[in-house]
């Protein structure tokens, strides 16, 4: 492991999805060595850090978050060999390897659940949650995040275990002390083998209200998130495993607030590095329903970081980001895909990485890779968009007005295989891939980019070095200058010594801002999306171009 307590306060993080990123074998799938082949390129972007989605034995109905054995590599993915050549490599290199661990279920295949099922005498029954039915019914309304009840009965026994995402992926009974210590011996086991750091895939969702009651008022979620026993828990491993082995953690936090998520990464507190949370990618569901399209609330957008940026300042630390293997292509979906897609595909990405925390990339979001506007239902893989399909189906939305919903909202949207460059399967493969390529490869890869010095990739490269360079982007506080702005995000970052403004227009016209507020004149032009000279003495007044997004440093 690299030395260096707090690295991840400066640190750029880039998240890799295996599945798609590169194969070497011909199977249509990336892989291990696909990984190593391109660090290079990872480290010519300048990342500190890369977190790998799950590469253990998975029957893979949920791509990997299904877990069956946590200490062995999926043979789809390579070997355990490839595994300690690929740790080798990377730290060769000075990049630091993130596991995500996938601790509040396992798979149904894992060799738990078969001995849970096998009888009710079993060691491992109680490592699960089991009811039994109320009146032949589950034992709650609670609803899996993936659609329908969150209990699946289980004939042999005659009782409900309970899952808050696919069935074949059983929630873990963190109750029992047996079931801990599991899950310390297997972050033991990656922890000895030298990784770097863990994300903690929905951790906050842990800890079950004990008397599972009905929930009249939603869908259950409010009796397990952030729940009774979550930040006990979190001190337990971390006391026998985060701080014995020095690693960093990141918690994705489902439906959290901002009150958990300071006493989760709280700096003298003993639970996590940073945390993860999505409120701002939930500013386009209308009513909170991620099954309907709406357009999304700017100003709600612009509350939300404030409240998040300013919450955790000096009290904990935000995961930054704006893509990951849930979500779609965010220049799809807050900027512009079309006409201004390398402006709104830079703005964004200052936006965010010009924030206090640690910047996550989601690969592809460099190059500004976009949706890939799947037509048809046999284009999609992932197993809870086909759930929500057949969901809205029932309900009776025509077919064609879901096939629109799952393209802007599908989490496969961001899973299409990487673009290394415009030959036939985009470099990523010699074969046709698990999920089709999305169309625009031949103009949008990293061959090309790298080729532009004006390209998004570029953007994103200068990006990464000015956190190495300007500490007010990672010590400064944050204030929104324009809260009430309906186009244009202006947020100030202030330490003793510097103040750094960023000005961005969210909207494909051109807005004028008159009255900054802030004397300009003295300013230095850091970073600024649109290719041509711009004095900062001329900075009185702005007409502000589509997209248009500039960092001044005082
Ligand atoms: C997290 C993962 C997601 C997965 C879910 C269940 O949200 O990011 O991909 O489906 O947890 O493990």
């Amino acid at each position: 492991m690299l030395e260096n307590n707090e690295w991840w306060r400066s640190a750029t993080i880039y998240q890799i999805y295996p599945k798609s990123f590169c194969d070497t074998t011909g199977s249509g799938t990336g892989d291990i060595r696909g990984i190593i082949s391109k660090l290079d390129y990872l480290c010519y972007l300048g990342v500190d850090a890369i977190w790998i989605t799950p590469i253990y034995v998975s029957p893979q109905i949920d791509n990997g978050y299904d877990v069956s054995d946590f200490c062995a590599i999926s043979p789809e993915y390579g070997t355990m060999d490839d595994f300690d050549k690929l740790l080798q490599e990377a730290h060769q290199r000075g990049l630091r390897v993130i596991m995500d661990m996938v601790f509040n279920h396992t798979s149904t295949e894992h060799s738990w659940f078969k001995s849970a099922l096998e009888s009710k005498d079993s060691q491992y029954r109680d490592f699960y949650i089991w009811r039994d039915p109320v009146d032949g019914h589950p034992p709650n309304n609670w609803q899996s995040k993936f659609g329908n009840s969150a209990w699946e009965y289980e004939a042999n026994s005659g009782q409900y275990y309970l899952h808050l995402f696919a069935k074949e992926q059983a929630d873990l009974n963190w109750e029992n002390p047996a079931v801990r210590q599991e899950i310390k011996n297997v972050m033991q086991f990656w922890a000895e083998k030298g990784v770097d750091g863990f994300r903690l895939d929905v951790i906050n969702l842990i800890s079950k209200q004990q008397d599972f009651p009905d929930d009249h008022a939603g869908d259950g979620r409010r009796f397990y998130t952030d729940g009774p026993r979550v930040h006990e828990y979190l001190q337990e491993m971390s006391q026998d495993i985060f701080q014995r082995y020095g690693v960093v953690t990141v918690g994705e936090m489902s439906s959290t607030s901002e009150e958990h998520c300071r006493q989760y990464s709280a700096p003298s507190g003993k639970e996590l590095s940073m945390v993860f949370n999505f409120h701002h990618l939930k500013v386009d569901y209308p009513h909170g329903e991620k099954w309907q399209l709406g357009a999304f609330d700017f100003l709600q957008l612009k509350a939300i970081f404030r409240d998040w940026q300013q919450g955790l300042y000096r009290q904990g630390w935000n995961a930054l980001f704006w893509c990951n293997h849930d979500q779609p292509r965010i220049v799809s979906r807050f900027g512009c895909d079309k006409q201004y897609r390398v402006e709104s595909a830079k703005m964004l990405a200052t936006v965010i990485h010009l924030m206090q925390g640690t910047p996550y990339i989601y690969q592809g979001e460099e190059l500004g890779m976009t949706n890939p506007c799947f037509q048809d239902i046999h284009d999609y893989r992932d197993v809870e968009s086909l759930n929500a399909y057949r969901m809205l189906i029932d309900k009776g939305v025509p077919k064609g007005e879901v096939l629109e919903i799952l393209s802007a909202r599908s989490r496969d949207n961001s899973r299409t295989p990487m673009h290394w460059d415009n030959t036939e399967y985009a470099g990523f493969s010699k074969v046709k891939p698990w999920i089709s390529l999305a169309k625009n490869a031949g103009d949008i890869n990293v061959k090309m980019s790298m080729e532009d010095k004006d390209s998004v990739l570029n953007h994103y490269r200068h990006l990464i070095r000015l956190r190495k360079s300007v500490k007010v982007i990672i010590d400064g506080d944050y204030v929104d200058l324009l809260p009430h702005h309906p186009d244009v995000l202006f947020y100030r970052r202030r330490n003793e010594d510097n103040e750094l403004i960023v000005l961005s227009n969210f909207k494909p016209h051109t807005v004028s801002v008159e009255d900054f507020g802030v004397d300009m004149s003295a300013g230095k032009i850091l970073i600024h999306n649109y290719n041509d000279d711009l004095h900062v003495s001329s900075l009185l007044s702005l007409k502000l171009r589509p997209f248009e997004s500039i960092a001044i440093l005082f």
